[in-house]
């Protein structure tokens, strides 16, 4: 009997030496020292022995399958650490290596302007208002006093939709609609796109950008006009920069003017900019005509008004000294990274 148990320990020792996972050496534990184990049998059948006999068995029997459960035990702790090194290298993180870099987008140089302006408006307590680029003849035109023979009406110069509805020639719209919503004191801006049948020069585009401003309450003056531009003008271009106001007409202001600003590349002694002239036209403006306040029901012996409107490409072109408004539209990725 002795023997066997012997030959069988050596046997499942010889075994354990080729285990080579962590299964293996589960399956041998199961099958030498599980329940029905063969070292576990083999005690079992102590109790048919003679006491001595038994006595060295067990004896045997015992120290072989605790020298058993140390060596499958070391092997499992052997496999184990194994298979713990091999996850923790397929999870390793190279933290030298550079990562991928999410390039960042810029502000298009006309937002970069319509932002600017509407900044300098909003500080001087404006809100900003917004219309539909696809407009009514009514607010675009007949509204703003412009009647049925205006040039500017003309199917050359305007892109209609149908006989009432166009696409916007200009922000003045969102005045008619903004005195049609809102009772005075008014002092809004309305930044947009507006459109007309231009052929695309270096300094014409079929679309384009203005800024729309309009002030309504009471006892409001020339003064308060000049007053507002110049000091919007002395923000936008510089402390020292001058206005000046040339009489002009618009069809819904009365009188008009367009201002201009003294040149803020040479300081007005004459340059490139300025063609020579020391000056830069910048925008158009005036008292809003007593015709336009009428279509929003304000009474014009009580309320006066004034308004100005810009083109946002051409202060945009004239600041940051770009030459083709084309480039403008183009979205090359090279031009518009350059004014972040
Ligand atoms: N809407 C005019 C244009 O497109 C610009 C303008 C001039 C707007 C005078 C005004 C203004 O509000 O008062 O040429």
């Amino acid at each position: 009997m002795i023997d066997n148990l012997k030959a069988m320990i050596d046997e499942a020792m010889h075994r354990l030496e080729s285990v080579a996972s962590l299964e293996d050496a589960e399956n041998l534990r199961v099958k030498i020292l599980g329940k029905k184990g063969e070292l576990t049998e083999m005690m079992k059948s102590m109790k048919d022995m003679a006491p001595e006999q038994r006595k060295e068995f067990g004896a045997v029997a015992n120290e072989a399958r605790t020298r058993i459960e140390k060596t499958i035990s070391d092997k499992m702790d052997y496999f184990r650490e194994l298979k713990k090194q091999a996850e923790f290298a397929a999870e390793t993180i190279d933290v030298t290596e550079p990562g991928i870099v999410t390039p960042l987008g810029a502000k298009h140089l006309i937002s970069i302007t319509i932002d600017e302006i509407s900044r300098v408006f909003m500080d001087m307590g404006f809100s900003v208002a917004e219309g539909p680029e696809v407009e009514t003849v009514f607010n675009n035109f007949d509204a703003l006093n412009a009647g049925p023979n205006h040039p500017a009406r003309d199917i050359t110069d305007t892109f209609y939709i149908t006989d009432d509805v166009l696409l916007r020639t200009q922000t003045s719209s969102v005045q008619v609609r903004t005195l049609l919503a809102k009772k005075p004191p008014i002092k809004v801006i309305a930044p947009g796109r507006c459109f007309r049948c231009d052929t695309p020069d270096a300094t014409h585009s079929p679309m384009f950008h203005q800024v729309e401003g309009l002030v309504v309450g009471e006892g409001i003056t020339m003064a308060d006009l000049k007053g507002v531009l110049d000091s919007f003008a002395k923000q936008m271009f510089g402390p020292d920069s001058r206005t000046k106001f040339r009489p002009h007409h618009f069809p819904f202001t009365e009188p008009s003017a367009e201002m201009d600003v003294s040149c803020f590349k040479c300081g007005g002694a004459g340059c490139n900019i300025c063609k020579g002239s020391g000056w830069i036209e910048i925008l158009g403006c005036g008292m809003v005509h007593p015709n336009v306040l009428k279509v929003g029901g304000i009474d014009t012996e009580k309320y006066t008004g004034f308004a100005f409107g810009m083109g946002v490409e051409r202060i945009a072109m004239l600041k940051y000294g770009v030459d083709d408004i084309r480039l403008l539209y183009e979205n090359d990725i090279r031009f518009i990274r350059q004014f972040k």
